[in-house]
């Protein structure tokens, strides 16, 4: 990009040509006031706070030459009148002044005039104390006012915009960045101005009010104390409470947050900002989500099964039951005997012990970060393997970009993509929306491709065969096979029957293939609904990326829309069944959940340890194999329906509870801090489970079993140690950063990502400054003190990587006439999740509701609000119908999770068919 030379208050700077004034004074370290100007937004000149006196070069009318003076140096002609330095683009030799009389005369009076309609109760305005309104009256204002404080304008009080922000009118100085960030950041053009005067205010135009997922950024950007969180007003003063990094694990973005604290309680969440990660944004189940943590309801000590009650216990008593019970049921029947489950939402150094114990002291490799639960994906390798490459920073991202969204909704999957997808292309990047289903995501999508329902891999090899056609093998890598196996696979058919078959005009398939030949980056991002085609699919966009030559490089790779907070973690780690865990290198694949279920029926499983998730609670067949097992343990927060038929009880801490790092699912391994103690006795996950192990160790030793050996050779080792009383100890962590430490010695692509590593990774923004200055972002705290976390690198990365591009098979989806609809599943952002328990988005799950074509509703006669029962070869669920536009006829869409809608019993598989009718009443 090309330069311009400006000097501003004598400092002579170059800045990029088209930067505005407020930025080019601040690469020059100069503050310019303002209140509607924001970086992320565009600026719009409503305030006049950035007034500023600004001189170009004068150009001779004949030669149109610059005219100088008798030494040679520009003659400058200063405006006539004082510019807004928001919305003026800088220009070679132009000149700023910021600190004239006439500047700080402007200054004073937008200020003095701001405060004509400013209440004056910043004693208990929750703005107070990062307040920017306060801080430039401080800096930039006058020391008094000129205005009868009785002629002020009063407001109603706080009246709320929607059930979570609330607006005090009289403080809104009208500057419009909440319509602006609704309409240009979240696409939620939900808020407006209304009246005129000095009666304008600041409305929702929506229906439930403020309907938006994204309506906290707005309490962070408003300058002054105008919007206020109904999560945190009148709780805290801000110079009360400490912010504490910590990472949101509850979806798979990983956004960096603050957990402000005081005195051990959560106050509020606030986003910490990441470039690379979620900029400054977080979206409202990050920053209102999190009450759980406080919930009554937490376990605080162990508990164990005695005459059929659960009833509190020691750890050593409890600890030491599962050690005997797990023991004996190992040398009696070996490890394949046991099976552990272990939410992935846990830490990185939580499921690495986990496997550890399993692997090395329990000899069993069934292991899973699942629940068994129909429909359920098999895990992602592809993120791992074709993953973004590292030093990707979509915030750098726009012309010259091409986004394909397969299968995903990324609003409620992964809600941060949204925005950041979203802003490439208003960066100028092209984004392209493939789905069976409307999202939201189509309203910012260059172009939509809407394809009939299970028709992804269909659709993809379409793509996959103009793809070729255009640029033929020539950037597939050395080490690829397969590439014959591919071309026969994609045939010579005509593109146009392919296009047809799928629902996608020819044209529109072409117009992908070509932007994806010629973009210098290419993202391509798939969520749930690509899931539910099997890996297939997702082997099919790895090599789609080979063709292109778009693997192991910045800024390109794909982008999986994981199930949960650290699902890539749990995989690194390890927590799964089948061969391919990295460097575990197994010799025989253990049982998933769901065989895990199948054989505690067959009586070949006989305990269970699962560590924070909650299979009983929608999925009968695991209720009745937990009944059925001898030995059940559960870690967890909460007493959860699995809990409840435990026999050990093992209370948790939360994950603002222990020091600990999640891996995103752009493989970026982030740390969180320890913001709060445990509540009573409980304990982190990974120590928890290193009491398990020890005890289990000391009984082995106490014993003589040998039985403990693993495939990989630790276990051996373990074992022998025990066996021979050496006191060098195996599972003697005493703190989470020593799981860190032996992680970034053993699991491929974790070498070096170490607590120290993490420290040092300060965060240092586009402007290469340190960031947290109020005079831009305001007083919120954006200080990223725990850095940007380190990017581990994805195996086509790798310098002997290798690949394999014959497509996998598929199982095609056929008709039925008993149950001639697909279903489709949607994964809803605020649903049945017990995390959300205490907080104020239960007003947010939807009631359910069962989604069908306007033609499906036309023809069975089936008017909105009616009762529809929606029925497959294992089950049915009943709901209100919805009929929604561009649902494609033949399909239902039903949602994944919601309390009274069991869709377990419905789902047969990834895929499944079912049958539609109305329900007489
Ligand atoms: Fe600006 Fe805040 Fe008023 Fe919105 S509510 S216009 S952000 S002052
Ligand atoms: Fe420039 Fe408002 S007019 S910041």
């Amino acid at each position: 990009m090309s330069e311009v030379n400006i000097i501003i208050d004598g400092v002579q700077i170059s800045v990029p040509a088209n930067t505005n004034v407020v930025d080019a004074a601040r690469m020059a370290g100069i503050a310019i006031p303002v209140f509607c100007y924001h970086p992320r937004m565009k600026a719009v000149g409503m305030c006049r706070m950035c007034l500023v006196a600004v001189g170009t070069p004068r150009i001779d009318r004949e030669t149109r030459q610059p005219v100088r003076d008798v030494e040679g140096k520009s003659v400058i002609a200063m405006m006539p009148k004082l510019q807004t330095a928001c919305t003026t683009r800088v220009s070679e030799g132009m000149v700023v002044y910021t600190t004239t009389d006439e500047v700080k005369y402007a200054q004073n009076g937008v200020l003095e005039f701001l405060l004509t309609s400013h209440p004056l109760d910043c004693p208990v305005c929750d703005k107070g104390g990062e307040c920017p309104l306060q801080n430039l009256t401080m800096e930039w204002g006058p020391a008094v006012s000129r205005f009868d404080y009785t002629d002020k304008v009063h407001f109603e009080k706080p009246i709320p915009l929607g059930d979570l922000i609330y607006l005090d009118r009289e403080r809104c100085i009208l500057c419009g960045r909440c319509v602006r960030f609704q309409d240009e950041i979240a696409d939620d053009p939900v808020l407006g101005f209304d009246s005129r005067g000095r009666s304008w205010h600041i409305i929702s135009k929506s229906d439930p009010p403020f309907d938006s997922k994204f309506s906290g950024n707005t309490t962070d950007i408003c300058p002054v104390g105008a919007l206020t969180s109904a999560d945190f007003r009148f709780k805290a003063r801000v110079w009360e409470v400490q912010s504490v990094p910590s990472i949101c694990t509850l979806c798979p973005v990983g956004c960096n947050t603050t957990l402000d604290m005081r005195h051990n309680k959560l106050m509020r969440v606030m986003p910490r900002e990441n470039a690379a990660v979620n900029d400054i944004w977080i979206c409202d189940k990050g920053r209102f989500g999190h009450r759980f943590i406080e919930s009554t309801d937490r376990l605080t000590t162990p508990l164990v099964r005695r005459d059929g009650a659960l009833v509190p216990a020691s750890w050593q008593e409890a600890l030491g039951l599962v050690a005997e019970k797990f023991a004996a049921i190992q040398s009696a029947a070996g490890g394949a005997a046991l099976g552990g489950l272990a939410g992935d939402h846990l830490a990185n150094e939580d499921l690495f012990i986990f496997q550890r114990l399993f692997r090395e002291v329990l000899n069993s490799n069934n292991l899973d970060y699942r629940t068994g639960t129909p429909g359920e994906p098999t895990p992602d390798d592809a993120g791992a393997q074709f993953g973004v490459g590292t030093g990707t920073n979509l915030m750098e991202l726009g012309a010259g970009t091409t986004v394909l969204v397969v299968g995903a909704d990324p609003e409620e999957e992964a809600p941060l993509y949204m925005l950041r997808l979203r802003a490439i292309a208003e960066r100028g990047g092209k984004l392209f929306v493939a789905n069976a289903r409307p999202t939201k995501l189509d309203r910012s999508a260059t172009r939509r491709l809407h394809y009939r329902p299970a028709q992804e891999i269909q659709f993809v090899r379409g793509l996959l065969r103009l793809v070729w056609d255009k640029v033929g093998s020539k950037n597939l890598p050395q080490r690829t096979a397969g590439a014959a196996e591919l071309k026969a696979a994609l045939g010579n058919g005509s593109i146009a029957d392919v296009a047809r078959n799928i629902g996608i005009e020819r044209d529109a398939l072409a117009a992908v293939a070509d932007s994806l030949a010629e973009a210098q980056h290419v993202l391509v991002v798939y969520g749930g609904d690509a899931f539910a085609a099997g890996p297939a699919l997702a082997r099919d966009l790895g090599t789609l990326l080979l063709l292109l030559g778009k693997v192991g490089t910045a800024n390109s790779g794909l982008i999986p829309l994981l199930a949960r907070g650290n699902t890539r973690g749990a995989l690194d780690m390890g927590v799964r069944p089948d061969k391919s865990a990295g460097y575990l290198a197994l010799k025989q694949p253990g049982l998933s959940a769901r065989e895990m279920w199948q054989a505690a029926q067959a009586k070949q499983l006989r305990a269970v340890y699962v560590m924070g998730l909650d299979p009983a609670s929608n999925n009968p067949a695991a209720r009745a194999a937990l009944d059925a097992l001898e030995f059940v343990v559960v870690q967890d927060m909460f007493l959860t329906e699995t809990a409840q038929l435990a026999d050990v009880v093992l209370p948790a801490a939360a994950v603002a509870e222990y020091d600990a790092t999640y891996t995103n699912t752009e493989r970026r391994v982030q740390r969180a801090r320890q913001a709060r103690p445990a509540p009573g006795e409980s304990l982190p996950a990974w120590a928890i489970v290193q009491g398990v192990a020890q005890a289990l160790i000391a009984l082995l030793v106490t014993t003589g079993t040998t039985e403990a050996v693993a495939g990989n050779g630790k276990g051996k080792k373990a074992t022998r140690q025990a066996m021979a009383l050496t006191d060098e100890p195996l599972f003697d962590y005493l703190t989470s950063s020593e799981i860190a430490a032996d992680i970034a010695a053993q699991v491929p692509g974790y070498a070096g990502i170490t607590y120290d590593a993490l420290a040092k990774t300060a965060l240092v923004n586009n402007w290469g400054r340190q960031t947290n200055e109020s005079v831009y972002y305001d007083g919120t705290n954006y200080e990223n003190g725990e850095g940007i976390g380190i990017q581990a690198p994805v195996l086509a990365e790798l310098p002997r990587a290798s690949f394999d591009v014959a497509p996998l098979g598929y199982e095609m989806l056929t008709t039925n006439s008993e149950y001639p609809f697909v279903l489709q599943v949607q994964k809803l952002l605020y649903d049945a999740d017990p995390l959300l328990r205490d907080s104020l988005l239960l007003n947010h799950v939807p009631a359910p509701s069962i989604a069908l074509s306007y033609a499906d509703a036309e023809r069975l006669g089936i008017s909105r609000g009616d009762i529809v029962r929606v029925a497959s070869a294992t089950g049915a669920v009943e709901a209100p119908a919805r009929p929604v536009a561009d649902l494609a006829a033949g399909s239902v869409l039903v949602p994944a999770h919601l309390p009274g809608l069991a869709l377990a019993q419905l789902q047969t598989g990834t895929r499944t068919r079912v049958a539609l009718s109305k329900v007489a009443v």
